[in-house]
């Protein structure tokens, strides 16, 4: 919430883009399209803004423009058609209920492109990426966001939320400013406790940290990669960095419509889910898993194993 109205008190306009399927929180317009289903999303040209929350005003659907992941040629037609009126595209680079792949480095410079000719800024929602390199995930690619969410990891284990960028565009918030664009405060602002927190979290997060994590996801996808051949289920299993994600789809999923999970797809991912559960493992509804610097290549090796033995049942 706070980049996007950030983003608005920078460039003082109105709209924002984002992709469709992503989860960026409750905020009104982050969450637009978030749950879209075959029904409410539209034409793939010009996706609808579906509501999620009941209630939501007409006017935050209107201005939220909903882009197709990794698809420049249609983003770029509906950003073209919204000119001058986008404040930010807000993009998360490996967006878990897009199908969590990393965002196509072509896709990526696009938007980075596309935001500096129309004097949009670019946000990157790193809430859950920033632990997918020590630079976060946008180390993967050749660029540099004008401001940066982030939040999770960075609280060590407490609620946090934090924004970072360019100095002009911080500027907005800065208390001290003769006129502040954005005036920002709460509650939750600088609690000493998380502040504490992440702090340590922070001078504790190192390479060997994130090679450590990042080694046990690469385990995990190459056992689930064998144990679907192994098997002969139709599925797979995408991911970067410290997570990864089952689908109970043949080929990885491109975007948020080739990542939805049928009703039928469901009911067999309940079932694996319960299989899972009575095996020791409690999974997300989606079957992804983060990995901590807690776990060991045991229990990486006993949630295979327990994949494959809920693999042969639901085949
Ligand atoms: C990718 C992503 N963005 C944004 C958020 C929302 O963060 P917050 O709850 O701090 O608003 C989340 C929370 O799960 C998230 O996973």
């Amino acid at each position: 919430m706070g980049a996007i109205k950030a983003a608005r008190a920078f460039t003082g306009r109105p709209k924002i883009a984002k992709v469709e399927g992503a989860y960026h929180g409750l905020y009104d317009y982050a969450e637009v399209s978030q749950t879209a289903k075959p029904e409410s999303w539209g034409k793939k040209d010009k996706p609808t803004s579906v509501p999620v929350a009941h209630g939501i005003p007409a006017k935050a659907l209107s201005d939220v423009v909903v882009i197709p992941f990794n698809d420049i040629e249609r983003a770029r037609a509906i950003l073209d058609a919204n000119k001058d009126e986008i404040a930010c595209v807000l993009l998360d680079l490996m967006p878990h209920r897009v199908g969590l792949r990393p965002a196509e480095a072509d896709f990526v410079e696009f938007l980075r492109e596309w935001t500096t000719k129309d004097d949009a800024l670019l946000v990157l929602d790193k809430v859950i990426t920033f632990r997918s390199t020590y630079g976060g995930a946008q180390g993967w690619y050749n660029i540099a966001p004008d401001l940066t969410a982030m939040g999770k990891m960075i609280g060590g284990g407490f609620p946090v939320g934090a924004i970072a960028g360019r100095k002009e565009v911080m500027e907005v918030m800065n208390p001290l400013a003769d006129k502040v664009l954005f005036p920002h405060s709460g509650t939750f602002s600088a609690n000493p406790v998380t502040m504490t927190a992440g702090l340590v979290s922070m001078i504790d997060f190192d390479e060997e940290a994130i090679d450590q994590v990042n080694a046990l996801a690469t385990r995990a996808i190459d056992g689930i990669n064998e144990a679907i051949a192994e098997t002969g289920i139709k599925a797979c299993v995408t991911g970067g960095g410290s997570v990864f994600r089952v689908h109970l789809k043949e080929h990885p999923p491109h975007n948020y419509r080739e990542a939805y999970t049928t009703p039928e797809e469901n009911a067999r991912l309940v079932v694996l889910l319960d299989h899972l559960f009575d095996e020791g493992f409690l999974m997300i509804n989606t079957c992804a898993a983060v990995m901590a610097t807690s776990l060991r290549n045991t229990e990486i090796d006993a949630l295979v194993a327990a994949l494959k033995g809920g693999f042969a049942k639901i085949k």
